[in-house]
């Protein structure tokens, strides 16, 4: 048994009642490589914002979830050489789809879990993610547990609205369950491409698919049923304009993605939003920098001369969500 305590990583208590009640929501950056971590670690230090790394069960498998929780522990202590006295890191568990999965991760290292049984019929996923909670909070790892159904692109719109978090449903899973936090969902979804763009009207000026917007008034509902709880966006990726035309420019082929508008992402991080989910934002920053490099200097062959961009690439990123939408800088 290793605790996060002994890593000298934080579990989400504290951080999240800041954030909700200072209005404004944490980071938490999906990784997977070096790079990733540095630019991550960078990037708080630098805005001295709080931060949450999580990994999802396909990084542990690419990466090793051992080797990824040496590197969470590697970033406390990086941090910490960067000059940032008392670094808020949390490493989290994303998406964990079994009791097993979040015991493992518990057992070695990790200071939040989620338990993801959004798939399950509701009392399924009370009695599985309440396993989880009573195992977890022996050790003082806190919980995410997710509501509804974040929608398929390939879903038609009506059938994605059933599968909005219903509010009325909130409270009994909250308080059945005991989760620390609760990811609904309100129109966000996975990946680049997170409508169609049947789904979307086009910009008459540029041409560009404007997505539809997510369901606040859910957002409202839950908030007001449960005030003060810690609510969780998955799909929070905003697919910067930019970085897709990079990406197309030099070889790419990404028609059409689409992500969630920022303003939308930044009135959020006002309410009791306190965690936004990003990854795909990091992979196209990431690949924009390393096609452009490998486009403009064919001749390079060395990791290093194309990942050095990628990170400084991907620390930009990072820097511009923690300050112009989260608003989690200056909070250490
Ligand atoms: O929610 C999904 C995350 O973006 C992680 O994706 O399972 O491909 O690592 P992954
Ligand atoms: P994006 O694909 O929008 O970055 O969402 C990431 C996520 O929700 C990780 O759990
Ligand atoms: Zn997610």
């Amino acid at each position: 048994m290793t605790s996060y305590k002994e890593l000298g990583l934080v579990n989400t208590r504290e951080m999240f009642a800041k954030a909700v009640a200072g209005g404004y929501a944490i980071p938490a950056f999906n990784f997977n490589t070096l790079e990733q971590m540095q630019a991550i670690v960078q990037a708080a230090v630098e805005t001295k914002s709080p931060v949450i790394m999580q990994v999802s069960k396909g990084a542990r498998n690419y990466a090793n979830g051992t080797i990824l929780r040496y590197m969470a522990q590697g970033a406390v202590e990086y941090a910490k050489e960067l000059g940032c006295e008392n670094p808020q890191i949390v490493l989290h568990l994303d998406h964990g789809d079994t009791f097993e999965l979040c015991k493992d991760c518990i057992d070695n290292g990790f200071s939040s879990v989620m338990i993801d049984g959004s798939s399950l019929p509701y009392e399924e996923n009370i009695a599985l993610t309440k396993k989880v909670v009573e195992y977890a909070h022996k050790f003082d790892v806190t919980v995410e547990a997710e509501l509804g159904v974040l929608a398929g692109v390939e879903d038609e719109v009506a059938s994605e609205v059933s599968h909005y978090t219903k509010p009325e449903e909130v409270v009994d899973f909250s308080t059945r369950s005991g989760c620390d936090s609760l990811a609904i969902s309100i129109g966000t979804s996975h990946g680049a491409y997170k409508f169609t763009p049947e789904q979307c009207t086009r910009d008459p000026k540029t041409g560009k698919l404007v997505p539809p917007p997510l369901a606040f008034d859910i957002l409202h509902e839950i908030e007001k049923r449960l005030p003060g709880f810690p609510i969780v966006l998955h799909g929070s990726s905003s697919v910067p304009q930019d970085e897709v035309d990079t990406i197309n420019a030099h070889g790419g082929k990404l028609p059409d993605a689409v992500g969630i508008p920022e303003e939308q992402l930044r009135e959020a991080s006002k309410s009791a939003v306190c965690k936004i989910n990003i990854d795909s934002d990091s992979r196209l920053a990431m690949t924009a920098a390393i096609r452009k490099h490998f486009d403009e200097k064919p001749g390079d062959f060395d990791p290093r001369q194309y990942l050095k961009p990628a990170r400084e690439n991907m620390k930009k990123m990072y820097i511009h969500k923690i300050v112009e939408v989260l608003g989690s800088n200056n909070k250490l």
